[in-house]
């Protein structure tokens, strides 16, 4: 059941390709340069969104108040369940409320829907599991059909969330015309290399790659990991990766809050893995990372391919396909997932029975 893998969550890594397919591919229209979701929402019926999801289901929502800001130009409010469930949100008639779960069970979040349901909310989710409690009280459902996911470290079902939100964003972008009809068929192009583009970032060469960092690494105490904007949440989806599997402590900030903190934690022994692909931030990021440098931190990299500029910048450094700054987060994810795996393997842990922790989270 496992296909010739050692673990789910190895498995489940390499089927990223074929989930992201099944994502994304009926659904974006190359020929016409569209997006078709297969919804009733009425895309002009709200005027805020608010985000509610917990731990990686959380950070696949932070990109997608990247994405729903800079495409759709919709202001967006992201909270962790357990906080929003709580906090009183200021919800009206006018607002969606979305809810990202892998396993539409996850009772803060189901509760966070019940809040905003309450306050006159419309309600979405971006939903894997088929048939789930979420799917049948919100009153929208975006499915991801990343097909089931077995591991407990989310991995295929984050990049397929992630990818939902692109999806999403795109669409609204589309129908309330915040994009131009070149803009969105020139993101649906490059959307609709994802598959091929996450399938070049398991290849043979680059997972070994991956390994090989994992490896120098593995006797680390603690991890930082640095990203910005739209590969903030990039970071912050790999220190928790870490953490789950390898039980290495693992922090993630936004490179440009570095100075204001953490800084204060860089010397020799800490390795710093730094989101610096691509983007219109690379050079202020590139910054951070001299910072680092400065300090003796030991920095990781994971730059896009053709990058010879910044390799001086890094002890070590990780490939990925270049892509557009829009679609990076998936493709980045990538590594992540690999360090994490890698890195508990070496340890001798078991990736798919983490202490402490369960699939999915029914209770309080
Ligand atoms: O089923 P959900 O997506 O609602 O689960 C949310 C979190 O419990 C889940 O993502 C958790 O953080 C994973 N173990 C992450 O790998």
């Amino acid at each position: 059941e496992k296909g010739g893998y050692d673990s789910y969550m190895q498995k489940e890594i390499f089927e990223q390709p074929q989930a992201l397919s099944n994502t994304l591919l009926g659904r974006l229209h190359d020929d016409q340069g569209n997006v078709e979701l297969d919804t009733q929402l009425d895309p002009n019926s709200f005027d805020r969104i608010h985000i509610v999801a917990c731990g990686t289901a959380y950070y696949a929502g932070m990109v997608g108040k990247y994405l729903l800001e800079q495409l759709a130009r919709v202001p967006v409010e992201l909270d962790v369940a357990s906080e929003y469930r709580y906090r009183q949100p200021v919800v009206t008639d006018r607002t969606l409320a979305i809810a990202v779960s892998q396993s539409g069970e996850t009772i803060d979040t189901l509760e966070g829907m019940r809040e905003a349901k309450a306050g006159g909310a419309q309600t979405l989710g971006v939903i894997n599991a088929k048939g789930s409690s979420m799917t049948r009280e919100l009153d929208h459902t975006l499915y991801v059909h990343a097909g089931p996911e077995i591991g407990v470290a989310s991995t295929k079902a984050y990049t397929s969330m992630v990818s939902a939100f692109l999806l999403l964003a795109l669409w609204l972008g589309q129908e309330r015309g915040t994009l131009s009809k070149e803009e969105v068929a020139r993101l649906v192009h490059e959307a609709r290399a994802l598959p091929r583009l996450v399938a070049e970032a398991l290849s043979d060469e680059r997972v070994a790659q991956v390994r090989e960092v994992a490896q120098k690494y593995h006797q680390a105490r603690d991890y930082l990991f640095l990203g910005r904007g739209v590969n903030n949440p990039t970071a912050y989806e790999g220190a928790l990766k870490l953490k789950e599997i390898s039980y290495i402590h693992a922090e993630a900030y936004a490179a440009g809050e570095m100075k204001h903190g953490p800084i204060a934690l860089i010397d020799d022994h800490l390795p710093v893995v730094v989101v610096a692909t691509e983007s219109r931030l690379l050079e202020k990021t590139i910054s951070n990372v001299q910072e680092v440098r400065a300090r003796g931190g030991r920095v990781i990299l994971i730059l896009s391919d053709g990058d010879t500029e910044n390799v001086q910048n890094g002890e070590d450094v990780i490939y990925v396909p270049r892509c557009d700054e829009m679609i990076s987060p998936i493709v980045n994810a990538i590594p992540m997932q690999l360090l994490a795996y890698f890195t508990a393997d070496t340890l001798g842990k078991d990736v798919d029975k983490p202490r402490n922790l369960a699939k999915s989270v029914t209770v309080e």
